[in-house]
């Protein structure tokens, strides 16, 4: 999802010289090819953008891939990079990086001051380390690297498979779903409680491009929208986007994660970056895009 929408965004900006590979071309877990990838190609920018990402349930019940992908996909390429003496990278991780006890909204400082939310917390680590290998080639070795945090993304290519995706494109499927079987009830996850913010994935790959052409001050960005609602005001409103008129029961079974994931955005701002997608926009148009390709969506499997 990200990776594509940058790559739209940079080929809007009148970026010509890009190079991409798909995962079944180039497996950058595979440290020998990730190497000779990037000896070969001698990038200006590496971006990074593929990840093992998933939901809730994913990661607390495959917790070895969302450590290990993560961990050798980085590794490799922020190393790479360092080795051919690539200009700039620009790391993406995750809000989940930040203890589950933080106060909010989250600051950057915040990293590493208490214990991360259990049920992603292998991924969390993973992107983790990918902050401190950007840290430490900016510290030892003066290089121009950037790792940004995006908080929860939504979008065009999003992953709807209802196992592993994430809560917005999940919300999406099981309202239209059920809209089409007559209105049925939908049953959602956890108490409906928690606070979440969400940004739309063409900002973040316009966040990417402006940090790309921007020399920034710091190693680590927070990239959202600096506003949060409950899960429960979420499903309100995607209900309403779909036109499902049936009723929504909470299954506290499931887990609810952080309560709230708040994301302090004023290092950005004062940088010069804002987002400009309000929330009821973005899932209009992400709505849309589900319709026109709804025999297409991605349902990514672990
Ligand atoms: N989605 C969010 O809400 C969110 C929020 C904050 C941060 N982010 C960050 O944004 C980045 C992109 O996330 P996304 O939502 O765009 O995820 P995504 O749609 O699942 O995209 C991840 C991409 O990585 C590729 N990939 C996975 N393993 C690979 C491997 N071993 N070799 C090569 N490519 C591999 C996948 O290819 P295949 O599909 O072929 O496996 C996929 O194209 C991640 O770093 C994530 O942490 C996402």
């Amino acid at each position: 999802m990200v990776g594509s929408a940058i790559k739209l965004k940079l080929e809007e900006s009148g970026y010509k010289n890009l190079v991409y590979k798909t995962s079944s071309e180039l497996d950058l877990k595979n440290q020998a090819a990730t190497k000779v990838f990037i000896e070969s190609e001698k990038p200006d920018v590496v971006i990074i953008a593929a990840a093992r990402v998933g939901g809730i349930l994913a990661n607390d019940r495959y917790p070895y891939p969302f450590l290990y992908d993560n961990l050798q996909i980085q590794n490799n390429l922020i190393n790479a990079s360092h080795q051919n003496d690539v200009g700039k990278v620009i790391f993406l991780g995750s809000s989940c990086i930040y203890p589950k006890m933080a106060p909010q909204p989250l600051k950057e400082d915040y990293l590493l001051t208490g214990p991360l939310e259990p049920t992603n917390q292998w991924y969390a680590i993973a992107k983790i380390a990918g902050v401190k290998m950007v840290e430490a080639l900016r510290k030892q070795f003066d290089r121009n690297y950037v790792s940004l945090m995006p908080t929860n993304l939504y979008g065009p290519r999003d992953n709807f498979d209802l196992e592993t995706s994430h809560v917005l494109p999940a919300m999406i499927r099981k309202f239209h779903d059920a809209k089409e079987a007559g209105n049925k009830p939908v049953t959602l996850w956890g108490s409906g409680n928690p606070m979440r913010e969400f940004l739309y994935v063409e900002d973040v790959a316009d966040a990417v491009l402006f940090t790309m052409e921007s020399d920034l001050d710091e190693t680590l960005y927070n990239v959202g929208t600096g506003k949060d609602i409950t899960i429960k005001e979420l499903a309100e409103t995607i209900r309403e986007i779909t036109g499902h008129e049936g009723e929504i029961e909470w299954d506290s079974s499931k887990p609810d994660g952080t309560p709230r994931k708040l994301m302090d955005v004023s290092r950005m701002k004062e940088q010069g970056w804002t987002y400009t997608t309000e929330l009821k926009e973005g899932i209009e148009k992400t709505y849309r895009w589900f319709l026109e390709n709804r025999d297409e969506v991605r349902e990514v499997k672990v």
